[in-house]
C-alpha cells in the first residue's frame, strides 16, 4: 500500500454517515481536555462520567461548558449526568490526572442510575465546599458549578456552568497559580480509544518544537 502523503483531500460531509462525521470531528479537535463530571441524583446516588467536548466558556464570570450526547444505545434518552444536572442545578467538573486514565474509562460505562460510579470505578470521593455533588478526592482541580443554562443542539446538549468554588492539588498548581508543564500530571483525550499524557511543554517563544523538559 502507498504510504500517506501530505496532499490535501476534500471530504464531502454528505457522503459520510453520522458516526463518520463524529469520528472526523474527534480527530480534528484533539487532544481534548477531560471534564470528569460528578453529579447527584434526586435519589441521592452519586454519579461520575467523563466528557471531552469541554472547555472554558467565559473567564469573567468564570463559566465552563461541556456537551452531552444521547444515552449510548438509547437514542432520544438523556444520560444520567444531564438528568441529574437538570434536576439539581449543580455539578462538579473534576480534572483527572494521568494516573486516573483507567478509572476515567471505567466511569464512562452506561449503567443503571442507581449505581454509584465512584464505587464502580474505585474513585475516592469527598464533600464539595459549596454544592451537593461530591468531588473526586485526588483530582488535579475540582471546579464546583451551578447550572447557568442548557442549550440543545441536534443530538447533543451543551451545559453551561457558573464556577462557584475551586480546589486544586498542591502538586498540580502552586501558590502563584502556576502549573509546571513538565510535571507530566495532565491527561487529555485523543480520537478513538486513546488518551494523551502531557509530558513536556513547548514554550511559545521557542524556535523549534523541542519540549522544554527534554534535557532534564
Ligand atoms: C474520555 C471520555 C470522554 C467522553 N466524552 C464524552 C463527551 O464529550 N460527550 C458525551 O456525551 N459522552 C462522552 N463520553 C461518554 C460518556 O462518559 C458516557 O456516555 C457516560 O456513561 C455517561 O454517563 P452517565 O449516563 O452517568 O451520564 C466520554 C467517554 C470517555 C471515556
Amino acid at each position: 500500500m502507498d504510504s500517506p502523503t501530505s496532499e490535501l483531500r476534500d471530504i464531502e460531509l454528505e457522503s459520510l454517515s453520522d458516526s463518520e462525521v463524529y469520528k472526523l470531528l474527534s480527530i480534528a479537535v484533539q487532544p481534548r481536555p477531560i471534564a470528569w463530571v460528578s453529579t447527584v441524583g434526586t435519589d441521592g446516588v452519586d454519579n461520575l462520567a467523563p466528557f471531552s467536548f469541554f472547555n472554558v466558556a467565559s473567564r469573567t464570570p468564570p463559566t465552563l461548558m461541556f456537551s452531552i450526547g444521547e444515552r449510548i444505545g438509547h437514542p432520544g434518552r438523556a444520560k444520567d449526568t444531564l438528568i441529574n444536572i437538570e434536576a439539581t442545578g449543580e455539578f462538579v467538573v473534576n480534572i483527572p490526572a494521568r494516573d486516573h486514565a483507567r478509572a476515567v474509562t471505567v466511569s464512562h460505562e452506561t449503567v443503571e442510575s442507581d449505581i454509584d460510579e465512584f464505587v464502580l470505578a474505585s474513585v475516592e470521593k469527598r464533600d464539595s465546599t459549596k454544592v451537593r455533588p461530591k468531588a473526586v478526592a485526588n483530582a488535579l482541580v475540582s471546579l464546583e458549578c451551578t447550572l447557568l443554562q442548557t442549550l440543545p443542539i441536534g443530538t447533543d446538549t451543551v451545559v453551561f456552568g457558573s464556577v462557584v468554588a475551586a480546589t486544586v492539588r498542591g502538586d498540580a498548581v502552586d501558590e502563584r497559580l502556576y502549573s509546571d508543564p513538565d510535571a507530566g500530571l495532565w491527561l487529555a483525550r485523543l480520537a478513538g480509544p486513546y488518551y494523551s499524557a502531557v509530558v513536556g511543554g513547548v514554550h511559545q517563544d521557542a524556535e523549534g518544537s523541542e519540549p522544554r523538559g527534554a534535557d532534564r
